[in-house]
């Protein structure tokens, strides 16, 4: 049997980080969050003197443990550089080195099913509606001790969404064989067991109890 490589894509807080961490853990695979490899470039382009696509040649693994990357400044700054082709480019080698090693892996990301492991067995698309996704991130933000209101977080997520589908390199789109999940009305359980449902119905197991 083939690897099991599990590509995963969604717009913001559809719960696909979530989602990419507990099938990890299940099936006992690396993880990659794609989001963070742009998340860095805007950093080190704002905070280094190289430039965007400099900093995307140059990334180690060691950049994603930055702490500064998680906020959500650093998701707006990284749609930007996100659209740059150059930069898009520069991050393809590491992905697909990530997502062909050979115990099999998990990705979450924007463009993972459609161009960086458009041959991964399980393809699954992860949306929620836009009133549900701002009130999950709200309430992130919120329990992080962030002062904001619902209308910013809104506005903050609406323009991402439309930059992120919108850019003519590698847009937020579904592949043809994606399964889509939409978790608008789901916890993150019932998402994780919908899941497991479909991954098992394309013939992958979990190894261990
Ligand atoms: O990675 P992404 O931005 O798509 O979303 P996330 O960080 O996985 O999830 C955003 C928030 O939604 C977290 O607080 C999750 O606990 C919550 N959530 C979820 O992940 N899955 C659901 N089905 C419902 C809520
Ligand atoms: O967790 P959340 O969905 O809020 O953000 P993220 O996954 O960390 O992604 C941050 C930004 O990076 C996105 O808005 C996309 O513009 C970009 N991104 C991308 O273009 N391609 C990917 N595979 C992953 C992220």
């Amino acid at each position: 049997m083939k690897p099991l490589l599990i590509a995963i894509d969604g717009p913001a807080a559809s719960g696909k980080g979530t989602l990419a961490k507990r099938l990890a853990a299940h099936f006992k695979l690396p993880h990659l969050d794609s989001g963070l490899l742009y998340r860095a470039v805007a950093w080190a382009a704002a905070h280094t003197s190289r430039t965007p696509e400099e900093a995307a040649a140059a990334l180690e693994a060691a950049d994603l443990d930055n702490p500064a990357l998680r906020t959500d400044e650093a998701g707006q700054a990284a749609s930007k550089v996100a659209a740059i082709p150059q930069v898009r480019a520069n991050l393809l080698k590491f992905q697909k080195e990530f997502a062909h090693q050979a115990s099999g892996a998990v990705l979450d990301g924007r463009d993972i099913g459609t161009v960086i492991c458009p041959d991964a067995p399980v393809k699954i698309f992860v949306t929620a509606s836009l009133e549900a996704r701002v009130e999950r991130r709200y309430q992130e933000l919120r329990e992080r001790g962030a002062d904001t209101i619902k209308p910013r977080v809104l506005a903050e997520m609406a323009e991402r969404d439309r930059r992120d589908s919108e850019r003519a390199a590698s847009p937020l789109k579904a592949a043809p064989d994606a399964y889509h999940l939409d978790t608008s009305d789901m916890d993150a359980d019932a998402a994780f067991a919908a899941a497991l449902a479909f991954i098992s119905s394309k013939g992958f197991r979990s190894s261990g109890p």
